[in-house]
């Protein structure tokens, strides 16, 4: 059986990550068998190839490596600070991240809100 990691999601759950695996494929299935059963919203989820930034996490615990990120998301100074692609990273032991979406997909979520509050 294929060696794994544990990703706590803060605030939402966990997820299971196995060996080469991207943090955010582990998310994304965590979330379909309902494991991150506290994330009040889906995953934000566009390229899956650390290009469109909607993916960005906060890592605060753990080890992992990473393949090259758009510097126009996560700049040299957010990665120093443990902002990544969640799409982009591959545990190398249990992690501990917190979902730090960009602005953009906060307002998109905002409006969305608001218009089901209205309904
Ligand atoms: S999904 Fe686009 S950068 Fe991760």
């Amino acid at each position: 059986m294929a060696a794994s990691h544990k990703i706590t999601v803060e605030g939402a759950g966990e997820a299971t990550c196995y060996e080469g695996e991207r943090a955010l494929v582990a998310m994304e299935r965590a979330q379909g068998f309902g494991r991150l059963k506290n994330l009040p919203y889906r995953l934000p989820v566009g390229c899956r190839r650390g290009g469109c930034g909607v993916c960005r996490v906060r890592v605060t615990a753990g080890e992992f490596k990473a393949d090259p990120m758009s510097r126009a998301h996560i700049s040299e100074a957010d990665e120093a600070a443990g902002l990544v692609l969640s799409c982009a990273i591959y545990p190398l032991s249990d992690i501990e991240l917190r979902i730090e979406p960009p602005h953009f997909v906060k307002k998109a979520k905002t409006a969305a809100t608001e218009s089901q509050e209205t309904a």
